[in-house]
């Protein structure tokens, strides 16, 4: 197998990853087929992807006719073999292992011996899913940051018996993608997340010691670092759920006090404050 031998890509979740992920291989001119649950989810994440793209003509960043051919390289599927003609699959479903092993295991029986499966998981094992086939030399971390369409960086991990050609393949395919790719080793957090988990964690530390209010500490980093966005207006970006469930498993892997959640983030979580996915978090988003 050679990157240019993949021409179908499969993506397996439309949530706000998985449909950031086809959005930018149906854009960078692959055929994609994207598997959900059940037809509400498929829908609701083939608007997202609509609205996306048409976000990207408003911004001038994409022809509308580049918009309407890539809409049409997208097929929503509810069945998973659908995927039998992929030459390369994404996982982007929840972040539960035993789900993730099982649509592993479910790929490595429909697709080629010759395909590539690939998670998008933030921190969960790699190498554990690839276990769940009998190819884990074509099993990799494919790790896109949100909004995939935007954000420059993808993340290839590296699981222990991933084969140099795969990786090879990885690399170049992440290019075509118009990404820059660097590769990690299969650690919760990878580079990204290792890196800023500690830090959004820390910051909510400091929220709840009363250091400063919540804006003057995005303010802080925002204007002297010159971030897009301050810590805890990423936090809520990024989703209060999803930032612990990364703190915990680096906690549970590295038994590090660095990635112990403070207890002001998980009761956020306990009291349904997950950012701004649920209209609250550090910030109020209802309006
Ligand atoms: N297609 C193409 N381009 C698009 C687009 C689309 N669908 N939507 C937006 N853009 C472009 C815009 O044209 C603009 O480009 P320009 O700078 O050349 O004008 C740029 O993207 C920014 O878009 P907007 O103007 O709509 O929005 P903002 O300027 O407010 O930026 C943001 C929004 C990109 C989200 C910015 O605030 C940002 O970069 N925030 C940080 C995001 C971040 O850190 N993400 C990582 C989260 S962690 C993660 O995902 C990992 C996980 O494991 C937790």
């Amino acid at each position: 197998m050679d990157v240019n031998d993949i021409k179908t890509i499969g993506v397996a979740g439309c949530g706000l990853m998985g449909a950031g992920i086809v959005e930018t291989c149906a854009r960078a001119g692959y055929s994609v087929v994207v598997r959900e649950i059940n037809d509400g989810l498929l829908q609701k994440g083939l608007s997202r992807i609509k609205g996306s793209m048409a976000k990207g003509v408003e911004k001038g960043k994409l022809a509308q006719a580049d918009m309407d051919a890539a809409m049409a390289r997208i097929k929503g599927t509810l069945n998973m073999a659908d995927f039998k003609d992929c030459d390369l699959v994404i996982e982007a479903a929840i972040e539960n292992m035993q789900l993730k092993k099982t649509i592993f295991t479910e790929l490595d029986s429909i697709c080629r011996p010759d395909v590539i499966l690939a998670s998008n998981t933030s921190s969960l094992c790699v190498t554990e899913m690839a276990a769940a086939t009998e190819r884990p030399d074509k099993v990799f971390g494919l790790h896109f940051f949100n909004p995939v369409p935007v954000m420059p960086l993808l993340e290839i991990v590296r699981a222990l018996l991933t084969s140099d050609e795969t990786l090879e393949i990885g690399k170049a395919l992440g290019e075509k993608l118009g990404k820059t790719v660097v590769v990690a080793k299969d650690r919760p957090g990878f580079i990204a997340n290792l890196l800023f988990i500690p830090y959004a964690l820390d910051t909510i530390r400091w929220l709840d010691s009363g250091l400063a209010t919540k804006e003057e500490i995005d303010t802080a980093m925002k204007l002297g670092f010159n971030h897009p966005m301050g810590p805890l207006t990423l936090c809520d970006f990024v989703g209060l759920d999803t930032l612990l469930f990364i703190a915990d498993a680096m906690y549970d892997e590295f038994k590090d006090p660095r990635y112990a959640a403070p207890p002001l983030l998980r009761r956020m979580v306990q009291a349904g404050l997950l950012g701004r996915k649920s209209g609250r978090g550090f910030y109020n988003y209802s309006k």
